[in-house]
């Protein structure tokens, strides 16, 4: 059983922004953006719910003035401790403001917490954003997987060490 994160809050130059574990009042904002972002493949309601029940799973939201900006959805497998990031996404307009960092930071910080040795995802090759994102934060490739995506895209591996 993984223990909640506490809940954090700071002050940027504009307003409060905080992050939380997610609830079910939240699914509905939740699945919104997911579908808006990735469409055919978006996650399932059956899937978050999946989710936000297990015991190797969080979903965190991330709120900016009280209104629901992006989640981050990521799991802990075990030999050797992984944490893998299984979704991100923050909505349109409150991008480039720091969210993402704020909530892979705190991915960061849950892994390294419990001892995991690195963070992995999964992103297409042509999203070059976010992989821009990812190595903003520290990420590198490594390696990738063709065919990965049910449309026939081939995903780059993104990776953080944490052994360090
Ligand atoms: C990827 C995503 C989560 C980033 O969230 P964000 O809140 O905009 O990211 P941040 O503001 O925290 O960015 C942190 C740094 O990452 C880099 N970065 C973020 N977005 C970038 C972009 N579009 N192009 C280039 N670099 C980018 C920058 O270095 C940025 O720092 P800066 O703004 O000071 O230059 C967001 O763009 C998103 O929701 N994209 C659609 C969903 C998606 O592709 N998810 C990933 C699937 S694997």
């Amino acid at each position: 059983m993984i223990s909640s994160p506490s809940i954090r809050a700071f002050h940027p130059s504009r307003g409060t922004m905080s992050i939380r574990p997610a609830t079910l009042n939240d699914l509905y904002r939740i699945l919104d953006l997911e579908q808006k972002t990735f469409t055919e493949t978006a996650f399932s309601r059956a899937t978050f719910l999946y989710y936000m029940h297990s015991d190797s799973s969080r979903v965190q939201v991330i709120e900016y003035e009280g209104v629901l900006a992006g989640y981050v959805v990521y799991t802990f497998r075990a030999e050797p401790l992984t944490v893998y990031v299984d979704s991100v996404a923050v909505r349109p307009e409150y991008r480039r403001q720091g969210m993402g960092r704020r909530m892979m930071d705190e991915v960061r910080d849950a892994a390294a917490g419990h001892g995991a040795q690195c963070i992995k995802l999964h992103v297409r090759a042509s999203n070059e954003r976010a992989i821009d994102f990812y190595i903003a934060l520290g990420y590198e490739r490594a390696g990738g997987v063709d065919s990965y995506y049910r449309d026939g895209e081939d995903a780059c591996i993104m990776r953080l060490d944490l052994s360090d």
